[in-house]
């Protein structure tokens, strides 16, 4: 059995309680912080405060035995050999990442310990910030010889959280210190030697045994905390780029799954993050690329690209509020069935959704929105002020009843094995905008609605009958040569006569 090691996990949140979890699926011992004594009670009581896939079933297994709570950091952190900071790194005004959280749980840490520990910046902190953390423990009385500080960058996904941490592409950890890295060596070893996918009880051991464990690549703290920034503005740049082909595909007539397929193809380039959408979303991209680029401009390094990735993820959004208007002609007292609230898939997270702020901005317009997330649609309701516009379903047909059109916002699989005939029947006017992609045009056009996604030819086929009399189809039929004028996305009927 690999040696267990005693884990102290500050920030109990999306990361810190995945984390958690998985550190406790490896046999070590783990106690969970948060501040929030409500969060930390009804963790105790069993309850699960995010939707996470097989999350449940984690917590299930090693609550109570090796995997405790608490909102004491100073009985937290006396008897951990790790303690690993996973607390909020949200944007300031200035773009920079707000290390308020991070500060002030450095002077906890300082008040709480005795003894050599480890401190572990899992949270996302722009380069330097391990520095900052030593000083902040100094100032506080930790001897230098009290601590190390090193770099343990976390690349999950909201959804599939517990997936990526337990079956990751790689592990990385940055530390200046033999010390330390031997420590978190030591936590890791379950992953890295490829023995926890052969035990029996392992989640996801069957597919992952042997060949795919996971390399660890040991660096310096700074590089580590680089990787993480520049991982996440890459990523982000590779979704704009592809909404940006989208764009031109939109415009040329091209499907872009196919420009996407053909480029993926290449293993320098590769398939994934190549789907084009309402622009990316969510609490890590948005904030972690304006962090990025504010913490090289801070060295003296342009990083312009990056505004150009944020430019167009921006615009990526009011161009589907516009498709919209395009399918509906006007927007006052349009009725529209809004499918996902949350910034993905598989998560009940709304923060930075572009998905709300679509919905924000149609209700501006006028629009009246009945919406349906899966997880989503409580944190929503909280968020959003409550308006007579603003109604929530209890589930995806009830969004689309009588609605003018129905919008897709979030990537749910469930969304895409709908009932095309029951939504058909029960939509005032059979029209559908995909942000997300989620369906086959062929299809939408033989099911008879009008179907507008992103970056691919729009069918029309239910509305339009007077201008395309001899039936479904998709406009990419029509050869366009370029320099022609492009015609209107949708011919419509006029508002609903209700
Ligand atoms: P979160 O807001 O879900 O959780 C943060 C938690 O920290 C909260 O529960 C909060 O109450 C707690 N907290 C704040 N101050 C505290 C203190 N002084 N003592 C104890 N607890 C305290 O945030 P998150 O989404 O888990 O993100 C945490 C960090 O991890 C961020 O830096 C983020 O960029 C990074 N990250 C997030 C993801 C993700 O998918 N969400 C993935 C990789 C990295
Ligand atoms: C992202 C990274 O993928 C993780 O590696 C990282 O750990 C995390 O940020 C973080 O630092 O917090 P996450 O935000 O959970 O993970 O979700 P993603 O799957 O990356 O999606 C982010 C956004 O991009 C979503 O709005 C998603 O819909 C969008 N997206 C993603 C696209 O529009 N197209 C794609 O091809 C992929």
């Amino acid at each position: 059995m690999p040696q267990q090691v005693k884990v102290t996990i500050i920030g109990s949140g999306y990361v810190g309680l995945v984390a958690a979890a998985c550190f406790a699926e490896l046999g070590h011992q783990v106690c969970c912080v948060d501040k929030d004594t409500q969060k930390i009670d009804g963790l105790r009581a069993g309850q699960i405060p995010i939707h996470e896939a097989s999350l449940p079933e984690l917590l299930n297994r090693h609550r109570g035995t090796n995997l405790t709570f608490t909102h004491d950091i100073r009985e937290a952190t006396r008897e951990a050999d790790v303690i690993f900071v996973a607390v909020g790194t949200p944007q300031s005004s200035s773009g920079s990442a707000d290390l308020s959280y991070i500060d002030a749980v450095a002077s906890e840490i300082a008040r709480s310990v005795s003894g050599y520990k480890v401190i572990v910046e899992k949270s996302t902190v722009p380069v330097f910030t391990s520095d900052w953390i030593g000083r902040v423990l100094m100032r506080n009385g930790v001897p230098r010889s009290g601590f190390d500080v090193a770099s343990n960058p976390e690349f999950l996904r909201e959804g599939t959280a517990v997936n990526d941490f337990l079956v990751p592409d790689r592990i990385v950890v940055g530390g200046d210190s033999e010390r330390a890295i031997e420590w978190l060596r030591r936590l890791y070893e379950p992953l890295t030697s490829g023995e926890y996918y052969s035990r029996p009880n392992a989640l996801f051991s069957a597919q992952h045994r042997i060949k795919h464990a996971p390399p660890l690549l040991i660096t310096s703290t700074k590089a580590a905390e680089l990787i993480k920034h520049a991982s996440n503005a890459f990523l982000a740049m590779k979704i704009s780029f592809i909404n940006n082909v989208a764009n031109v595909c939109e415009a040329a007539g091209a499907d872009v799954d196919e420009v996407a397929a053909g480029m993926g193809l290449d293993a320098r380039i590769g398939s994934r993050f190549l789907t084009p959408g309402i622009g990316y979303g969510g609490s890590c991209f948005p904030k972690d690329v304006a962090a990025f680029r504010y913490v090289s401009e801070q060295l003296g390094v342009n990083f312009d690209l990056l505004r150009e990735v944020e430019a167009v993820n921006q615009k990526q959004q009011e161009n589907f509020v516009r498709k919209v208007a395009s399918a509906l002609w006007t927007l006052r007292g349009k009725r529209i069935g809004v499918l996902g609230l949350a910034f993905k898939g598989g998560t009940d997270d709304i923060r930075d959704s572009p998905a709300i702020s679509i919905v924000q901005s149609l209700l501006q317009k006028g629009c009246e929105i009945t919406a349906f997330d899966p997880a989503a649609s409580e944190r929503a309701r909280q968020m959003l002020p409550p308006a007579s516009n603003m109604r929530y379903a209890a589930d995806a047909y009830a969004a689309a009843e009588n609605a003018d059109a129905l919008m897709i916002l979030t990537d749910w699989d469930v969304f895409a094995s709908l009932d095309l005939g029951r939504l058909r029947r029960l939509l005032h006017h059979p029209i559908i905008l995909d942000g997300r992609n989620l369906f086959d045009p062929d299809v939408m056009a033989a099911a008879c609605f009008d179907y507008l996604s992103v970056g691919r030819p729009p069918v029309y086929a239910a509305t339009a009958e007077s201008a395309y009399a001899s039936g479904p189809h998709r406009a990419a039929d029509k050869q366009s040569p370029i320099g022609e004028m492009v015609a209107p996305l949708v011919l419509q009927s006029g508002p609903s006569s209700r």
